[in-house]
């Protein structure tokens, strides 16, 4: 069951929990650095000695503002728009910043800092990797409610993410009022079963009325959607809507079904790219949609178009014929192309998946890399601007650990340590054949892939996480699936690359999981499966074992002469070398107990260094 707490509520919660850990402090300062656990990991951050001391009832009253001194310094050019400089001694806390934005982080990372002795000494100079820090959330093929995504705003906000793609439209119903189009949502917003599996491979795959008994779905009224950009505008976060053209639409069809090749209902998810309708409709919604939104960019959609009924259409032959198309691929370009023209006749810029790469086009437009890395290096490449959310490390709603444990999820494998372990601007060949092993989860030789030329490499605007809804049925799942991983995205968009470490990471999150539950997110809270990996060391005469878990802290114990791993066995400390072909055996354990099951891996070395030859020589 979920539960929806109203955001006034949350904030409430939020103060109380504040007040309390305020209440429960106690005079005597550390005598050494004190251990702080930010996510993101900022750009530099020097621990003092002690603490700043909280008047609590003046807090109570007046929250951060009581004590933060913060100011706008114009002077502070190289921490960029939205950096901060935080200094804490015994005496004062100071925050400086060149704008709002910047000062809003720094008391995210003070929020983040709070504890029940009062505030760390500590001097934070800080600024993001990346302007573009997205979340995605598709609410077409299950919807969520205003409340949720209010939440989900908060938490994008306190981990200093500023970007909100909103997935409004696709094939599971359509999430947003248009006045001129009322049976958008009169007809394509609810159907006739809420599970989403079911209903799309069932046989009765219909839209209905909202009224119809047994009806599941929802849109966002414009008052809704008002009060949602006022929300994410406090807290920095900038929304970009997407409607999708010209394939995943078979809800528009329902009811305007003259806007598909056949002009029925249930035939096609592809607008008729022939009929001059599609493109007054595209404009009058991008219109109101552009009355609604403020944000320059716009998406326009452009993946998975499958063309089938352009072949045979004679209003899409027609126009392939006047204007000398060779293919219908052509016709997609086309219709990209309108988007594009339109959007910017009205000051704004168009996003689009890496299939817009297709066109010629204008140097402002967007390129958002979903399949692999390659379309945001092929963009940034020609010279425009990409954000990276390659499908198989940073969807949200690809399995997080292993299947057999787990609700059922899109196909692949993505668990916290892999998308974390991303870098979203492979300017060198090794890089690139990193990712790409994270990508395909194997070996591929450096030499054979592509990557950024250093010179584009500012061009990767940002990298975003993105959750599709096929298998998130409710708020809660919700939740399941994108918390903590979340918080390894927000760390990839934010710290630069040379700070971030995993291991570092891993003891981070863990310290974040408690404070998630405590804000009302219902996370997933990682498995007890271990994981062994690999690597040949450098005289090539032997394999390093290392022997990891997402959960810290905790014990591994393991063997090497094949017996089962007890109390008494050797306790992992840091990897080791084994010069033979060996079982290993290893388990996490509780005092005496075991939690989840024991690992066993034959390390074959003579197999591992044949391997790692066919690749380096
Ligand atoms: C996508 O995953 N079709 C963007």
């Amino acid at each position: 069951m979920s539960i929806i707490v109203s955001p006034r509520l949350r904030a409430k919660a939020l103060t109380m929990l504040f007040v309390l850990s305020l209440y429960c402090m106690f005079a005597c300062a550390p005598e050494k650095g004190v251990q702080v656990n930010l996510i993101p990991e900022p750009v530099s951050i020097k621990s003092g000695i002690g603490y700043y001391k909280l008047d609590s009832a003046k807090v109570m009253k007046e929250g951060l503002d009581s004590f933060v001194h913060g100011k706008i310094d114009f002077s502070l050019k190289d921490i960029g728009e939205e950096g901060y400089i935080l200094s804490v001694t015994p005496e004062k806390v100071e925050l400086s910043a060149t704008t709002s934005a910047g000062l809003f982080y720094g008391k995210k990372t003070i929020c983040q800092l709070l504890t029940s002795q009062g505030l760390p000494c500590v001097e934070i100079k800080d600024y993001p990797r990346f302007p573009y820090r997205g979340m995605h959330l598709d609410v077409s093929r299950h919807f969520f409610p205003k409340e949720e995504v209010l939440k989900l705003l908060d938490e994008m906000a306190y981990y200093k993410m500023n970007t909100f793609h909103f997935h409004l439209t696709d094939n599971g119903g359509w999430r947003i009022q248009i006045d001129k189009y009322p049976k958008l949502t009169s007809m394509g917003a609810y159907r006739v079963e809420k599970d989403w599996q079911k209903w799309w491979e069932g046989s009765i795959r219909e839209f209905c009325s909202e009224n119809t008994p047994g009806a599941y779905g929802g849109y966002y009224t414009k008052d809704d959607i008002r009060e949602i950009l006022r929300y994410a505008a406090e807290r920095h976060i900038k929304v970009i809507p997407e409607i999708e053209f010209p394939a995943h639409s078979d809800e528009v069809f329902v009811g305007y079904p003259e806007l598909c090749c056949m002009g029925k209902s249930y035939t096609s998810g592809e607008f008729c790219i022939g009929n001059e309708k599609t493109f007054t409709f595209m404009k009058d919604v991008l219109t109101e949609i552009m009355e609604l939104f403020p944000s320059k960019y716009i998406h326009v959609g452009g993946d998975e178009a499958r063309k089938n009924e352009w072949k045979t259409c004679p209003k899409c032959q027609d126009l392939m014929k006047k204007r000398n198309m060779k293919s219908v691929d052509e016709l997609q370009c086309y219709i990209i192309q309108q988007a594009e023209t339109f959007l910017n006749s009205r000051g704004r810029t168009m996003v689009g998946w890496d299939e817009i790469l297709k066109n010629n086009l204008d140097s402002s437009s967007i390129v958002m890399s979903y399949r692999g890395q390659r379309g945001a290096i092929m963009a940034a490449n020609k010279g425009y601007r990409a954000v990276m959310t390659p499908g198989e490390v940073l969807y949200f709603d690809w399995y997080q650990a292993e299947p057999r444990t787990q609700p059922q999820a899109m196909y692949g494998f993505s668990p916290i340590k892999k998308m974390y372990s991303f870098n979203p601007v492979p300017t060198d060949s090794v890089v690139a054949a990193r990712n790409e092993e994270l990508v395909k989860s194997k070996p591929i030789s450096p030499d054979t892939m592509m990557y950024i030329q250093p010179q584009n490499a500012h061009r990767i605007i940002g990298v975003q996480g993105s959750t599709w809804a096929e298998f998130i049925p409710d708020e809660e799942h919700l939740e399941y699936m994108i918390f903590p991983r979340l918080l390894a995205v927000a760390e990839i968009a934010w710290t630069p690359q040379q700070n971030r470490e995993w291991q570092s990471f891993k003891c981070r999150v863990n310290t974040h999981i408690p404070q998630l539950k405590q804000r009302g997110i219902r996370p997933f809270t990682f498995s007890d499966e271990m994981e062994l990996t690999t690597r040949i060391v450098s005289d090539r005469k032997g394999v390093e074992v290392t022997l990891d878990t997402e959960k810290t802290p905790v014990e591994i114990r393991y063997t090497t002469d094949g017996s089962e791993p007890s109390k008494h066995s050797s306790v992992y400390e840091q990897p080791f070398i084994l010069n033979k072909e060996t079982l290993v055996k290893a388990a996490i354990f509780k005092g005496d107990q075991i939690l989840g099951k024991v690992l066993e891996k034959q390390v074959s070395v003579s197999e591992e260094i044949k391997n790692y030859y066919e690749y380096h020589d």
